[in-house]
């Protein structure tokens, strides 16, 4: 964070300094919730959980170097006090990257966001500091903490914005007013919280509304409900797809025969050939919206392809491809799942098998239930399941209760009978099929909802060992 002294953070969050004997004493670490996280210097934010209260740790982290505690009530230690510690939080960010010379770029959308911001970052890093969003943490916490993550040096400041309902982007955008929002797509994640696809689709869009006129909506031309957020903002805006009218597009895009993206990029600036290292073709999108990002900050066509194609996985459980030494390879997507990315990783798996099935190997589909599909979630299993059955793939492992009968049912209506697809009950029964069925040169895609926990079954078949038992979570 750039240095604030208690007093002034204080003043901005309008709160009442205890036991603080010396208000003129600045925070020189990080604001973090944490207690594990905490260095000399930081602030500490407690916050009052369902299991832990912050507020029981203020002693322990003033005793390893905090300079302050942010609390609800007074603790003992030095602390500013406020009635409600999320607001505070949110201020104080707004007036922080206020004073901060960075470029701040948000993006949300149903599907992609954590996978789209870390190939921004990826890109950006090259030209200029830049800070972004660890992981995930794209809520009314996660985002004010990267905020106030950004120093005096950072250029850019990328952060994840998510929503489940109407008003979370417009708040975070208030909080962290960003000069380049980018809108990915209009999925059906959280469908069942949101209503429907229009209602997301209003959500989602409340990201260019707060735009300021000299600044870019940067929008999915594939999408109909995101390319309408057109009228919507007062910013310029640039379209990126594969649509011939997109300003940043995508050419003669393939998968080679590992299932990795290649397309020849266009930007109004230049064209360039990029070979992406991350697997599956809904990273094309991601691409290119990365693209429009890095050129509307000035990079040129040849700079962003060259970092598109050297970037790499930064968050976990992302179609992350690993080879066993006997030979199997397991990709691991199981981080989540909705209808447009199941369809994207069966096709890179199929693009894998191509190579995989010359040498005798095999590909399995393991798959769980796709969440929050409300209405939807029957036909989109039955569609599934079918997809699996026309992309050839060998074997569907349907793993779950209903949803997971949907899945099977479907492969088995498209013509897949007998031994070509399974239900099975849970994780630990689907690692003892594998365990028993798998050999060299079978390639294995996990996925499913993130409730689902299915990279239990990718972890067990990539280090369990024979007697490997799947862990509870
Ligand atoms: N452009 C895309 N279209 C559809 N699905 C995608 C796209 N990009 C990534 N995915 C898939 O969506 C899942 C989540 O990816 P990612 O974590 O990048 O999304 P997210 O929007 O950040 O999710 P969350 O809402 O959990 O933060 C992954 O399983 C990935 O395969
Ligand atoms: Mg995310």
């Amino acid at each position: 964070m750039i240095a604030l002294s208690l007093a002034e953070i204080a003043s901005v969050v309008g709160g009442q300094t205890y036991d603080i004997p010396d208000p003129s004493v600045r925070i020189t670490g990080p604001v973090v919730r944490d207690s594990r996280e905490v260095e000399p210097g930081s602030l500490f934010v407690a916050f009052v959980g369902e299991r832990v209260d912050g507020h029981d740790f203020a002693v322990q982290v003033v005793e390893q170097g905090a300079a302050a505690v942010l609390a609800s009530r007074p603790v003992g230690v030095p602390a500013i006090v406020v009635d409600d510690v999320q607001a505070a939080l949110g201020a104080l960010a707004r007036h922080v990257v206020q004073r901060l010379g960075a470029t701040l770029v948000a993006l949300t959308g149903s599907a992609g966001k954590t996978s789209t911001k870390d190939l921004i970052a990826q890109v950006l890093q090259r030209k200029a500091p830049t800070v972004f969003t660890p992981g995930s943490l794209n809520n009314e916490i996660g985002l004010p903490l990267t905020a106030l993550s950004a120093t005096g040096d950072t250029k850019f400041l990328v952060l994840e914005m998510g929503a489940r309902g109407i008003g979370h982007i417009r708040y975070l955008a208030e909080l962290t007013p960003p000069k380049i929002g980018l809108v990915l797509n209009v999925g059906t994640a959280h469908i069942g919280e949101f209503g429907g696809r229009e209602q997301i689709a209003q959500a989602k869009g409340e990201l260019v509304e707060g735009l300021p006129e000299d600044g870019a909506a940067i929008l999915n031309a594939d999408d109909p409900l995101v390319r309408a957020m057109a009228s919507r903002t007062k910013a310029r805006v640039l379209l990126f797809g594969e649509s011939g009218e997109a300003d940043v597009r995508a050419e003669n895009v393939r998968l080679t025969e590992s299932g990795q993206p290649a397309f020849r990029l266009h930007t109004p600036s230049g064209a360039s050939d990029v070979t992406m290292r991350l697997y599956g073709e809904h990273h094309v999108s991601n691409a290119l919206a990365a693209a429009a990002v890095a050129h509307e900050l000035g990079m040129s066509a040849d700079e962003i392809a060259v970092a598109l194609s050297e970037a790499g996985s930064l968050s976990r459980w992302r179609m992350e491809v690993t080879e066993r030494p006997d030979g199997v390879t397991v990709v691991n997507d199981a981080y989540n799942a909705n209808p447009e990315s199941m369809r994207a990783a069966l096709r890179a798996l199929a693009a894998m098998g191509g190579a995989s099935r010359a040498r005798g190997g095999r590909t399995w589909a393991v798959l769980g239930k796709m969440a929050e599909l409300g209405d939807e979630a029957l036909a989109e299993h039955d569609a599934v399941g079918r997809l699996a059955v026309r992309l050839n793939v060998s074997k569907l492992v349907a793993v779950g209760g209903r949803e997971a009968s949907w899945l099977q049912l479907g492969a088995y209506n498209e013509g897949s009978w007998g031994e070509e697809s399974v239900h099975v009950s849970d994780a630990q029964a689907a690692v003892d099929l594998l365990r028993n069925e798998l050999r060299p040169g079978d390639v294995v895609l996990v996925k499913a909802s993130r409730s689902v926990g299915l990279e239990r079954v990718a972890l067990a078949l990539l280090d369990g060992g024979a007697e490997g038992e799947v862990s509870a979570r």
